[in-house]
């Protein structure tokens, strides 16, 4: 198949390219790069660098390769900047991914995978329950309300237009090329932090020096599993969670990613953020539970950015 990967200079993109080639298929990957990396995209793959909020740049792309299947990760990914800058969150994340669809839909593209958040889009997850498929999404952040909104429109798409759509659900996401200058990212963060022999700082979940949020941490590795079923057609479900089940407070990570390095890090405690969900776990949809336990993706999570330096 030729697949078109979007954000594949990208943390989670990269690893789709990967693995696609490795499966034998042909990439192509655009990216703008503004948070991407031009490194990330692999060799063998036919790179493009643009906005995908610029139709015409688009539709010249179309004009030059006709795509079996589209792997969407291009995004803006940042909840703090999505509450501070809305309007561009909604630009890229809505009105750039529909660009991509009139196109998909105008040349007769097939399959369209979509990456979207279930560690945003559930909102809160009570105490004693993980979020499937079937929760009612309750976004509190223009992020997650800019990714629910474009699953509105596949879910039209796949109705008006018998478009073949797949919606992966991520949770929390780490490994290898995450990058660890942002504001989320925390097993980036940590794992660089740590090995470079600088202090850490827990967020609060609700006080100061509690153990932090709770997360479901997956590895990208299952991330990637997923994206190349989709992409292949081997996946039922049109709306999919790839998460783990399991639940891991910040502190509790931190204990991890230093147990893996061998070090024993100085660790600030630091207030309850703004727009932090307390709870988020997300029970994995049964055609694809997760094969790397967090303790095997902290360690190879933090080889790799040893190796890095
Ligand atoms: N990392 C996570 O924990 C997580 C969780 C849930 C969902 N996701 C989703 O997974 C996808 C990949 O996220 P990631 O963690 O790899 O982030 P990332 O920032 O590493 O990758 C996003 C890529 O998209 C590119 N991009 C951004 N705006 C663009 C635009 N207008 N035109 C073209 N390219 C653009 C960036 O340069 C970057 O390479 C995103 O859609 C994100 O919302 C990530």
């Amino acid at each position: 198949m030729l697949v078109l990967v979007t954000g594949g200079a990208g943390f989670i993109g990269s690893h789709v390219a990967d693995a696609l080639l490795a499966a034998g298929h042909e990439v192509v990957v655009v990216d703008d790069l503004s948070t991407g990396r031009r490194e990330n995209v692999p060799a063998a793959a036919t790179f493009v660098r643009l906005d995908i909020r610029e139709p015409d740049a688009l539709a010249t792309l179309f004009d030059a390769h006709r795509f079996d299947a589209v792997s969407h990760q291009a995004a803006q990914t940042s909840v703090s900047v999505s509450t501070r800058e809305p309007i561009r969150d909604a630009e890229i994340n809505v009105m750039g991914s529909l660009h991509l669809l009139e196109l998909c839909r105008a040349r007769g593209v097939g399959r369209f995978v979509f990456a979207s958040t279930g560690g945003a889009i559930y909102g809160e997850v009570p105490e004693g329950t993980a979020a499937d498929e079937s929760t009612v999404p309750s976004p509190i952040s223009p992020y997650a309300c800019s990714k629910l909104a474009f699953e509105g429109y596949l879910a039209a798409y796949r109705h008006e237009h018998g478009l073949d759509a797949t919606i992966l659900r991520y949770a929390n996401v780490y490994g290898p090329r995450q990058d660890p200058h942002g504001e989320a990212g925390v097993v980036a963060i940590f794992s660089q932090r740590l090995a470079a022999g600088e202090p850490i700082q827990i967020n609060a979940m609700r006080e100061t020096g509690d153990d932090g949020c709770v997360r479901d941490y997956v590895y990208v590795g299952d991330v990637v599993r997923a994206n190349v079923r989709a992409v292949e057609g081997s996946l039922e479900a049109r709306v999919v969670n790839v998460g783990t089940g399991s639940e891991t407070t910040t502190r509790a990570l931190a204990r991890a990613i230093e147990g893996a390095l061998g070090v024993r890090a100085e660790v600030r405690d630091g207030a309850r953020r703004a727009g932090d969900l307390a709870r988020s776990v997300l029970r994995p949809h049964p055609e694809l539970p997760p094969a790397v336990p967090l303790a095997a993706g902290i360690a190879q999570t933090v080889a790799w950015f040893r190796a890095r330096g």
